[in-house]
């Protein structure tokens, strides 16, 4: 039994082999934290690691008790986890241990997304009741932990059993209290087309942030975090790492305190979110994972993206190997119609693509991106025969065929905005910004919600459309619910996401045979959230072959290379404007759900010759790529970071794709080896080079080297080819690894 509870001692231990959680009632009925790391034997006593006198505030010591659920204005002067503004203003709580449950399994959280079990037997939940005798006031903590990931997952439901309303001000998903100072913090910053770059840095006394008050987790901070000690690497060491499974504003913060302990904290963005409980009424938070590593950071992905891969994202396209798809948006912008689109889908089905995708410009009188958004009726100026005399052509070619929505927006100039100005979200009397010429509709709205999924409905209805790519291209400004009264406006921002995810919800069970694909102007909201509804979701707009190094790099710290949309451009780049071998923007966007951006149609035969190329090999080890383990081997965010290289490895270890890339050519570089990881020391492996390549130079494209080699001396790339024939920036080489 992974949950075992000590009623002599008061204590829980949740264990499963992987890590251990220890939770204790404090002497004063209070709720401590007692450890969380590296697995603890079973049914043995802990108390000891509460540290400090083991009563709570009560004797004004409280600081470096270690407390699960900590309230403000107590004694203890961290940051709280659970703030409420009672009806008379004050803010104590006083949170003392009532009951607890233990339940095989998982509850699903009613609105949101959020982890699941197929089988009791896959998890034990523990649900504990915290009761505040005064304001009548309960907060349920509930810990999940799964038979077969390093990870806990956490929810908060407060109940108000009092007789007065009660206002939630605060409430974090995750609260973790350690007990020393020795970490570093990893966190995912970025910008439009530079999203979730990696920074790690010391601990500094005081509070860290990372944060979106955007309206959505945001293209510039993710909410993400890991604490790793200064020693940990890819390969070993410890890490904790924290995701939060949704999609709306966060916080997440790590404060260093005057007794060298942290707290760290995921949750709603307390600046953004309140939320007022009404006698009898209750509330759950977001849920947050939790994942503990023995294995250094690389041990903290692999269980984030078995975890998200296999027990969060869910649907018909989870388990399935994802279409090699071919998206017009870069190939014409607004500028096709019906026959050039079908020539641009024959081209591809020709190369070997599997899905075509129309982008956006489909719709109302979409020429530019100032109308139409909201009039999800299709153009017939464009498409005489509409989305499904489209489809139908598409569709016989032998491929499938996807389109692009943007649901959640509306232009201004629209017919949608027109018949109901009040949709968009905006503060009566004043002007409303717009971003991207457009407007934010009110998804806290039934009847908003309910347009929506008419109009979608009907359109994905009408076709054979077996693909959505599900846009969102601005931020929340002005934010105010008509539907709200004043004292519950600061609900506004949660209840977006919750109708947002009763859309996805409503749309995603209609659909069961749609592959959903999310994007919001590339990955602004690459969250957990997403993946529940989305198993893939566009990681940046920025297709640069280096740019991209980084970006999925970033992103595969929490989320795995199948949810990652990742596409060859044309060069020069769109973005950067840098041009680089067709072949090296294949090898980066092999490592993930792969495809094209661009008009096949302008290409020239040699580069077509190259993409059939390019389409069969990935086919042809798509499942390693997409559903192996990624492993990161040498980071583009160390050292000069000139050289990257990761590797995807099948469950067996038989199977193996390297993937190294070089932004820039220097001379005389010296060899270079990379040392490989997860493969069987003792079998011997074929290593096959992709492309091969028939310079003269090259010594050989193929040879074979034992796992044990190749882990500890490393992968020699000028095994490969002297440097003349590696010469130019912006190379990459694939090293294909078969078990002899
Ligand atoms: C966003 C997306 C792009 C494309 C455009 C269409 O920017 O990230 O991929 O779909 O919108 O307007």
């Amino acid at each position: 039994m992974p949950i075992e509870w000590q009623p002599r001692s008061q204590q829980w231990h949740l264990h499963n082999g992987r890590l251990s959680v220890v939770l204790g009632v404090l002497e004063n009925g209070q709720l401590g934290q007692l450890y969380l790391g590296a697995p603890l034997t079973p049914a043995r006593d802990y108390r000891h690691l509460a540290r400090g006198p083991f009563a709570g505030y009560d004797n004004r010591l409280g600081d470096p008790i270690r407390f699960e659920l900590p309230t403000p204005d107590s004694g203890d002067y961290r940051l709280p986890a659970l703030a409420v503004r009672h009806a008379d203003g004050s803010q104590v709580l006083d949170l003392r241990y009532a009951a607890h449950r233990i339940l095989a399994g998982k509850p699903a959280i009613e609105g949101l997304p959020s982890t699941y079990t197929e089988d009791a037997a896959e998890a034990d939940t523990l649900e504990i009741d915290l009761l505040d005798a005064t304001s009548g006031l309960t907060a349920t903590v509930r810990l999940t932990i799964f038979r077969d990931h390093g990870a806990i997952a956490r929810s908060i439901t407060v109940r108000n059993g009092g007789s007065t309303p009660a206002r939630i001000t605060t409430l974090m998903s995750a609260s973790l209290d350690l007990l020393d100072g020795d970490w570093e913090l990893i966190s995912l910053h970025g910008a439009w087309s530079r999203e979730r770059h990696v920074v790690r840095a010391a601990l500094l006394p005081g509070r860290q942030v990372t944060e979106s008050l955007r309206g959505s987790s945001s293209l510039e901070q993710s909410p993400f975090l890991a604490l790793v000690r200064p020693s940990t690497t890819e390969a070993a060491g410890e890490a904790i790492g924290l995701s939060l499974v949704y999609s709306g504003d966060f916080l997440a913060d790590a404060q260093l305190d005057l007794y060298s302990t942290v707290r760290l904290r995921l949750g709603l963005h307390p600046d953004s979110f309140e939320w007022l409980l009404e006698p009898g009424a209750e509330f759950t938070s977001p849920e947050a994972i939790t994942v503990h590593s023995s294995a250094g950071l690389g041990g903290m992905s692999d269980t984030f993206h078995r975890l998200f891969r296999t027990r969060l994202a869910r649907g018909e396209w989870r388990d399935r190997p994802r279409p090699v798809l071919l998206n017009n948006w870069e190939g014409t912008y607004f500028d096709f119609d019906e026959e050039r689109l079908v020539g641009i889908a024959t081209t591809a089905r020709d190369l070997g693509v599997d899905l075509f995708v129309l982008d956006d410009g489909w719709f109302g009188v979409r020429d530019s991106d100032d109308r139409s958004l909201g009039d999800w009726v299709v153009d017939t100026r464009k498409l005489p025969n509409g989305i499904d005399g489209l489809a139908e052509r598409v569709t016989a070619l032998g491929i499938d065929f996807g389109i692009w929505i943007e649901p959640e927006m509306v232009n201004a100039n629209s017919d949608l905005f027109r018949a109901h100005p009040d949709w968009a979200i905006g503060v009566p009397g004043r002007p409303r910004t717009e971003s991207r010429q457009q407007l934010v509709l009110d998804m806290g709205r039934a009847e908003v919600v309910d347009y929506l999924y008419d109009a979608l409905e009907a359109v994905l209805g009408s076709a054979p459309i077996s693909y959505v790519k599900w846009d969102m291209n601005r931020t929340m400004t002005e934010t105010y619910g008509l539907g709200l009264p004043p004292e519950r406006q600061g609900e506004m921002r949660h209840r977006y996401i919750l109708g947002l995810y009763q859309l996805y919800q409503r749309l995603t069970d209609r659909f069961p045979h749609i592959l959903f694909e999310s994007c919001s102007s590339g990955g602004g909201r690459f969250d957990a959230g997403m993946l529940a509804y989305a198993p893939q979701a566009w990681t940046s707009d920025d297709t640069d072959a280096m740019e991209r190094v980084r970006i999925q790099w970033g992103t595969s710290l929490a989320f795995p290379v199948s949810s990652m949309g990742a596409h060859v451009s044309a060069v020069p780049n769109h973005q950067v404007a840098r041009i680089t071998p067709l072949a090296t923007r294949a090898a980066v966007a092999f490592f993930g759900a792969f495809g094209y951006e661009l008009d096949p149609v302008a290409m020239d035969a040699r580069d077509r010759a190259q993409v059939v190329d390019q389409i069969a090999w990935f086919k042809a080890h798509r499942e390693t790529l997409q559903y192996g383990r990624f492993l990161r081997l040498q980071s583009p965010f160390e050292a000069t970071g000139n050289d990257t290289a990761w590797m995807s490895v099948s469950d067996d270890a038989r199977h193996a794709v390297v993937g190294w890339y070089r932004e820039l050519s220097r001379a005389i570089p010296g060899p270079r080896s990379i040392a490989l990881r997860g493969l069987d020391p003792a079998t011997r492996y074929r290593v096959r080079v992709w492309p091969a390549s028939d310079d003269t130079l090259v010594r050989r494209n193929e040879f074979e080297r034992g796992g044990d080699e190749l882990m500890s001396a490393g992968l020699f790339i000028d095994d490969v080819a002297r440097e003349s024939a590696l010469r130019g920036d912006f190379q990459a080489r694939l090293f294909e690894l078969e078990a002899v």
